[in-house]
C-alpha cells in the first residue's frame, strides 16, 4: 500500500521522506491555502519544489479550481504541463467527468476528488480516472461508514477490471489506514500525524525501558 501525504507543507514533505514514508503528495485548495502562496506564479512554484521533492514513481496531485468545462480543460493543462510528476486532481461533477475523459483521452493522469458514493466512483472509473479520491472521515463524520464505501468500491472495480486505483483520502486516524490495508486500497493519503501515530505502542515503551535498564544494571 502506498503512503501518500495530504499536505502542501514542504516541512511535511520533507519530514515524511526521512521517515521513508512517502510515496507521493496530494494536495487541494484548502490545503494549498494555508501556504504562503498568494499568487498565480507562487502557486506554480510551490507545485514545483513538491515534485522536486519526489522521486521514481511519486506524484502529487494539483487540484483545478475552475469548476466550468473548458476553464478546467485550460487549467488541468497548464498543471501537467508544469511538471510531469502532476496528476490533475478534477472535483466529481459533470463538467469534472468530461474533463477526466478529456484527459484520459490525451493520457493525462487525474485522480478524481471528493467521491462519497458508489455510483460517483464507477462513473469517475468509466471516465478515465487514474485515482478516485473517496473521502472517508468526511463520511464518517456525517455517520456514514466510509469503510464501507472503500469496500464497495473495491469489489465494483474488481468486477469490472477498471483500471482506476483506489486512493483513500479523508484519513482521521491510524484504524483508518489499517483497515484500507485490509480491504487493499492502492494507496492512503494521510496527514503526517496520522502516519506518527501508528508507530505507538505502550508495550513498546515499556519494554524498550526495561531493556535498557537490565542493560545498564549488569553493564557499567
Ligand atoms: O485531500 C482530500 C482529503 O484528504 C481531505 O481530507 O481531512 O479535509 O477531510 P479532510
Amino acid at each position: 500500500m502506498k503512503f501518500f501525504i495530504d499536505t502542501a507543507n514542504l516541512k511535511e514533505i520533507d519530514e515524511a521522506r526521512s521517515l521513508g514514508m512517502l510515496d507521493g503528495v496530494t494536495t487541494n485548495p484548502s490545503l494549498m491555502s494555508k501556504e504562503s502562496v498568494s499568487n498565480q506564479k507562487e502557486i506554480q512554484k510551490h507545485y514545483i519544489s513538491i515534485c522536486e521533492r519526489l522521486k521514481n514513481n511519486e506524484n502529487l496531485s494539483a487540484e483545478v479550481i475552475n469548476t466550468n468545462y473548458i476553464d478546467m480543460i485550460q487549467e488541468g493543462e497548464k498543471l501537467a504541463l508544469l511538471h510531469p510528476r502532476i496528476v490533475v486532481k478534477i472535483p466529481m461533477t459533470k463538467n469534472g467527468i468530461k474533463a477526466i475523459k478529456y484527459f484520459s483521452n490525451k493520457k493525462i493522469k487525474t485522480n478524481c476528488t471528493l467521491i462519497f458514493s458508489i455510483g460517483q466512483a464507477i462513473l469517475a472509473a468509466k471516465a478515465g480516472a487514474y485515482y478516485v479520491s473517496p473521502f472517508l472521515g468526511r463520511l464518517d463524520d456525517l455517520s456514514y461508514n466510509g469503510l464501507n464505501l472503500i469496500q464497495e468500491i473495491k469489489n465494483v472495480y474488481e468486477n469490472y477490471h477498471f483500471d482506476t486505483k483506489i486512493l483513500a483520502a479523508s484519513i482521521r486516524h491510524p484504524l483508518h489506514i489499517i483497515e484500507c490495508s485490509k480491504i487493499g486500497v492502492h494507496a492512503i493519503t494521510s496527514p503526517i500525524s496520522v502516519i506518527y501515530s501508528l508507530f505507538y505502542h505502550p508495550l513498546t515503551d515499556i519494554g524498550l525501558e526495561k531493556f535498557i535498564k537490565d542493560f545498564q544494571k549488569k553493564i557499567r
